[in-house]
């Protein structure tokens, strides 16, 4: 059975790719920084849930040494918990952000949990991801943290492009963990990925993609093959530029 941890799965993206990694025989533990809605979504689910805020080290350290005394390893980490980090006046996440907003605190709080938060995930679980055979990583990127897919020219990669200054700055910084990551443990498949716009509550639902849509590729790269790719930026319609 392969051992499976979804960070932020209690809703969304999370909520589905758990959903569809439990009907592939997957045992999966919802991270859930609620441990009520955690134990509501696992039950939903038929999955196993674990609290964990990623912006707390005590709590990655605790859901770590949950998962090693009850399965002794870990197979697939997918780290999906993420914050648009800015909201319009109306208090909507997902809106394009001015320059002047970004200061150093605007950027801690977004880094926090996105990458700070992801990379301490990682660090705490690696000793069990070595205990795998088949070792799987899934970053959760998105289109925005593509600096190729900045529109200098007016022309979007990304269809759904809006200056996010904090927030695409930290799924850059993701992406380049991933490929970090990728050259220093070469028996990991580590991955980053774009779900696409979709509609959940980081968007106020704006999203034009349905959680099935959007969760395609974090299931496909969770379920990537032994000698499939590693340290690559992906999405359902293949590779992203970085
Ligand atoms: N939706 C999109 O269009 C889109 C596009 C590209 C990339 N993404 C990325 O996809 C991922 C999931 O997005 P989503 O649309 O599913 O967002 P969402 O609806 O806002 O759900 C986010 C999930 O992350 C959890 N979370 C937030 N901060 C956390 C923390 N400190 N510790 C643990 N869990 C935390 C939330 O928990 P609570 O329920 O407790 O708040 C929730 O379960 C994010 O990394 C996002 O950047 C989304």
């Amino acid at each position: 059975m392969t051992i499976t941890l979804i960070t932020g799965a209690n809703k969304s993206l999370g909520f589905q790719t758990a959903r569809e990694l439990v009907a592939l025989g997957h045992i999966v533990y919802v991270g859930a920084r609620d441990q009520e809605k955690g134990r509501k979504a696992a039950a939903d689910l038929g999955a196993k849930t674990v609290q964990l805020d990623v912006t707390d080290a005590a709590s990655i350290r605790a859901a770590a040494e949950q998962i090693e005394a009850a399965e002794g390893r870990l197979d697939v980490l997918v780290n999906n918990a993420g914050i648009p980090g800015h909201v319009n006046a109306a208090g909507i996440p997902g809106h394009p952000s001015t320059a002047s907003e970004v200061t150093a605190e605007t950027l801690r709080t977004v880094f926090e949990t996105n990458v700070f938060g992801a990379a301490q995930v990682l660090h705490e679980f690696l000793p069990l991801l070595t205990k795998s055979d088949h070792p799987v990583v899934v970053n959760v990127s998105s289109g925005l943290g593509s600096i190729a897919g900045v529109p200098f020219d007016g022309e979007s990669a990304v269809q759904s492009w809006i200056p996010v200054p904090g927030y695409a700055a930290s799924k850059a910084a993701l992406n380049m963990l991933t490929a970090q990551f990728a050259y220093l443990l070469p028996d990991l498949r580590i991955n980053t990925v774009d779900p696409g716009f979709t509609a959940t509550d980081f968007n106020g639902h704006r999203g034009t993609q349905t959680v099935e849509e959007g969760a395609a590729i974090i299931v496909q790269a969770a379920t990537i093959a032994k000698d499939g790719p590693t340290g690559q930026y992906l999405s359902i319609h293949g590779p992203v530029a970085w």
